[in-house]
């Protein structure tokens, strides 16, 4: 029935459906239908020895080397636990279908699973009701595992699970190729650690995504190109970033398209502290923000971070585009904060149609340091300078008075009024059904 259901989507919505941005190097997602792969074989876990509420490490690890080389391993719905930590290396053409929830029981550290060196590989749930929930709320602390992590994942696509309450980061993504990570719901405590997404791999299409936490929302670090960042909620989240870069940074042909951050840090952070390399070629375009300290975030000092050797990051060609909304205090934290570095100035950064105001007092302020924005456009524009020399420049900083035309933005019908906290267990959430305002998910939610 289960199966059906899935069927039924597939036979409305397209396996590979195609984005609308040119970011993309070419098609991303697993290549082999999930029907195909049943038809070869299924491994549904509880044929391997797996039962509900117990610990199901040897039945995945059974289940997985019967259907590894072309097969559907099931996870049906169900709670179940895991004491040991689950490395699927190898083997292609296979998914994994996670319809129940597995919970953490033991505190090794390291990827509660872990996907590796495979290809033509999909992890998903039927129902939309799957998840890892990692209990996080009682280990909290250095050496906890990540919930998930692939690494030398080709042609793959993970959908319509959740991730609840890692005690480390949830999602990471690293030397992955042509993927594609879409309607899902990341929720995490209201601590530092927490990492939503945290992608460095190429041509990889990530959208309708929901991250709570109190970190890095979808964050793109190096080497990477070719990513596009689409239709992402972020509420009481660190919010969406890239870095931190260090040495021989390699980033290029990044899109982030309609975030909707509320309550979080900054709408968009891009952070490095000395070190070298470049962030060449990146849109990020249509953001609506509500009640965050920072909006926009360039800060190469920042101060989490140790200075490692090097001129800096260059910044070349970022675009940044349609932004609108309120800041929580935008005397306090002005919503455009470019601090580019000295020893590589920032080029090309054009700022369009940036319309945020504050929510708190009457007025704000737009502060730049060493970038420059490129020269057909008209200049000054806001604070940045133009020009062909690309001299380094201490902050200026421009105090704004009156809110800019159209600023104001839609919210959401789910917005929280309030974070998770760090001493409760998080409940596995719902697969939200809109994840930007307006803006109809690319595949249907499951179960709706
Ligand atoms: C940057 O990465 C691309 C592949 O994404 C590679 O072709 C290129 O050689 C890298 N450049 C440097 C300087 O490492
Ligand atoms: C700007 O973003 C809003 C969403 O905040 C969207 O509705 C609108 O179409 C965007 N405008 C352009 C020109 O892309």
């Amino acid at each position: 029935m289960l199966a059906n259901v899935f069927t039924a989507l597939l036979a409305a919505y397209p396996l590979f459906s195609t984005a609308q941005s040119t970011n993309l190097a070419g098609k991303v997602g697993p290549l082999t239908s999930i029907a195909a792969k049943k038809a070869v074989k299924t491994c549904d876990i509880t044929a391997y020895g797996g039962k509900a509420g117990s610990d199901i490490f040897a039945a995945i690890t059974s289940a997985f080397a019967a259907c590894k080389t072309g097969g559907v391993v099931v996870i049906p719905s169900g709670q179940y636990n895991l004491a040991t930590w689950v490395s699927l290396s190898g083997g292609k053409a296979w998914a994994l279908q996670l319809d129940g929830i597995i919970t953490r029981t033991v505190t090794a550290g390291g990827n509660m699973i872990f996907i590796q060196h495979t290809t033509d590989f999909e992890m998903f749930s039927s129902t939309g009701e799957g998840a890892v929930q990692g209990l996080g709320y009682h280990l909290h602390k250095s050496g906890a595992p990540r919930l998930l992590r692939f690494y030398q994942v080709t042609h793959f696509s993970a959908h319509h699970f959740a991730l609840v309450d890692a005690p480390a980061f949830q999602f990471s993504m690293d030397t992955c190729d042509s993927g594609e990570v879409y309607n899902m719901a990341i929720r995490g405590g209201y601590s530092g650690g927490l990492d939503g997404i945290d992608v460095w791999s190429t041509n990889m299409w990530i959208h309708d995504v929901m991250v709570t936490n109190k970190d890095e929302c979808v964050t793109v670090n190096s080497p990477a190109k070719n990513i596009l960042v689409e239709n992402i909620y972020c509420s009481w989240s660190g919010g969406c970033g890239m870095g931190s870069f260090g040495t021989d940074t390699n980033v290029s042909d990044i899109t982030y398209k309609n975030v909707y951050t509320v309550h979080s840090n900054n709408m968009l952070l891009i952070k490095s502290n000395g070190g070298s390399g470049t962030v060449s070629n990146a849109v990020f375009e249509n953001f609506i923000g509500h009640a965050n300290a920072y909006s926009l975030d360039i800060d190469q000092y920042w101060s989490s971070m140790d200075t490692i050797a090097g001129n800096g990051v260059q910044l070349n060609n970022i675009v940044i585009s349609n932004w609108t909304g309120t800041e929580a205090n935008g005397a306090q934290r002005g919503p455009i904060k470019i601090a580019c570095a000295d020893g590589a100035p920032c080029t090309g950064v054009d700022l369009e149609d940036f319309n945020m105001w504050t929510e708190t007092g009457s007025s704000q302020w737009y502060s730049c340091r060493s970038a420059y924005t490129s020269k057909a456009r008209p200049v000054p524009l806001y604070c940045l300078k133009g020009g062909s020399t690309y001299t380094s420049y201490a902050a200026t900083t421009t105090t704004v008075k009156n809110a800019p035309a159209g600023y104001m933005a839609r919210t959401m019908a789910a917005d929280l009024t309030k974070h998770f906290g760090t001493t409760a267990s998080i409940p596995v959430p719902a697969l939200p059904t809109m994840y930007f305002p307006g803006m109809k998910p690319y595949s249907k939610v499951a179960g709706t």
